[in-house]
């Protein structure tokens, strides 16, 4: 039976259904409902592209999406909450590697200059997204230096190899009319080279501009997919508009995080940043170490407490304990607020994730420029497993981390940290908020320290 003619009405209703996802994840409590919204709609609009007419390779397709699903499935029920940065860039880059092989069919196929541009640009989109994704990927890994990794003239070779996959691009497009190389060199050139590229332009990106880096490949991916969605004929609506809307958020979402690290898209493509100095600067003194009990004795003497989450946290999944820890000091008639930085932890909205599943209420969080003007009054700040945007450093000039906005604990009263030991960062920086007079250490896993600390306050 030819069902052909519901394709179109049911692209344009998954499409509302995206819409409706993407609205409902802008915010935390319904963002799960809106993961739910949006693979419905994927799920529909995969069924009903099996009913175009022609279709061929249906058991080819089938497998491929067995494979790819079982793996996807796996992968995301075995992931830890602090390994989703590296998925999200793993997945994003397989979007961006079948947008790249969607342009390859469409250029192999008849093609006119204008379908044909249309499927270049996309392909090289989407080849850059999958290249720079897997490299984003490796260095959040570990499986690479996630400082950035720079050699003498590397912007003029970045140039050079973009100038010619230009060339490659247009002969492509140009084909097969005057041009005297066949189409079968050309072709895997150009996307050689569009991979190359993708490589050479992350591998200067330093492992704290990994988040910017992560989500304006998503956008890429966007993008190569509304492209690839024009190379067809008739033009493919539900990769036209998915593929815009995903451009549009990740545009959206990288401009904010750029704004959030205070540097501009440029700088963090063609800054290196990390590549220099990695001592933090001038740090002076040394760290000294707080027992349990005395840190108990100073919250239960304070009448304000900001807790400054971050990745360290996660790590140790103390967020339960943290909220009894809120709890109890409330109890007492203490002011406990939150100070969540937009980067903490490895993703969007971690600490916000994290500390709503524990229940934290959501009217206790703050961004960092609420929160900011209120530390200099504030008797204790604990910093629980944060260390780069609580990093002073950035305050000062030549600084690695130099105009990176930070939560400025160190202006309250009394700051206790709370980490395992020397640890650094993720951007591999010393933190002289450990050396001031302020700063006292409180050592162990966050878990097993938040919970001493709780057994010692109620002894109190
Ligand atoms: P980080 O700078 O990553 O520092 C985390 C600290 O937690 C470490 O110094 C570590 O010290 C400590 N820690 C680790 N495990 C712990 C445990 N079990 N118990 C207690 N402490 C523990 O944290 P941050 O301040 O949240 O900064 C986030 C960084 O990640 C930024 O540089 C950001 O750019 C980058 N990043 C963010 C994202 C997003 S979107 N949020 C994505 C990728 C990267 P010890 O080893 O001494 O314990």
């Amino acid at each position: 039976m030819d069902l052909s003619f519901a394709i179109e009405p049911v692209y344009i209703a998954t499409i509302f259904f995206f819409i409706v996802g993407l609205q409902r994840m802008s915010h935390p409590l319904t963002a799960r409902s809106g993961i739910v919204w949006a693979g419905a709609a994927m799920l529909i609009a995969t069924l009903v592209t099996f009913f175009t007419t022609g279709l061929s390779n249906l058991v080819l397709i089938a497998i491929a999406i067995v494979i790819g699903g079982g793996f996807g499935y796996i992968a995301a029920k075995r992931v830890a909450m602090t390994n989703m940065p590296q998925m999200i860039a793993l997945y994003n880059g397989m979007g961006g590697g079948a947008a790249a092989c969607i342009s390859a069919v469409a250029l192999l196929a008849t093609h006119s200059m204008v379908t044909g541009g249309i499927a270049v640009v996309g392909g090289l989109i989407g080849a850059v997204s999958f290249a720079g994704s897997i490299i984003a990927f490796f260095k959040l890994q570990g499986w690479m230096p996630s400082r950035p990794i720079t050699f003498p003239g590397q912007q003029i070779v970045n140039m050079a190899i973009f100038l010619l996959t230009v060339i490659s691009g247009v002969l492509i497009v140009l084909q097969p009319a005057a041009i005297p190389i066949s189409a079968a060199v050309v072709l895997p050139l150009f996307f050689i080279l569009s991979f190359l590229f993708g490589i050479l332009m992350t591998l200067p990106i330093g492992g704290a501009d990994m988040p910017v880096v992560i989500s304006m490949y998503n956008a890429f991916t966007g993008l190569a997919v509304a492209l690839d969605g024009f190379s067809f004929a008739p033009p493919n609506y539900a990769m036209i508009i998915a593929g815009v809307i995903v451009g549009a958020a990740g545009s959206l979402l990288t401009l904010q995080m750029a704004k959030a690290m205070n540097r501009s898209l440029g700088n963090v493509f063609f800054g290196a940043f990390g590549a220099t100095d990695t001592d933090g600067g001038q740090v002076k003194g040394s760290m000294k170490a707080i027992e349990t009990d005395d840190v108990a004795v100073l919250l239960a003497y304070a009448d304000t407490v900001i807790i400054a989450p971050g990745y360290g946290m996660a790590v140790a999944q103390a967020q339960q304990k943290v909220k009894e820890l809120t709890d109890l000091l409330e109890n007492k008639g203490i002011s406990v607020k939150f100070a969540i930085h937009p980067v903490a932890g490895r993703m969007p909205g971690h600490m916000n994730v994290l500390l709503a599943e524990a229940g934290v209420s959501y009217d206790r969080l703050f961004d960092r420029d609420e929160i900011n003007p209120e530390f200099p009054a504030t008797d204790v700040v604990l910093v629980i497993g944060a260390n780069d945007t609580v990093n002073p450093a950035a305050h000062r000039q030549g600084s690695p981390l130099f105009g990176m906005p930070i939560l400025d604990v160190e202006q309250a009263k009394n700051v206790i940290v709370l980490k395992r030991g020397q640890g650094r960062g993720f951007a591999g920086i010393e933190n002289d908020l450990f050396y001031r007079d302020n700063t006292r250490m409180l050592y162990g896993d966050a878990q097993e320290t938040v919970g001493r600390l709780i057994q010692s306050l109620k002894k109190l």
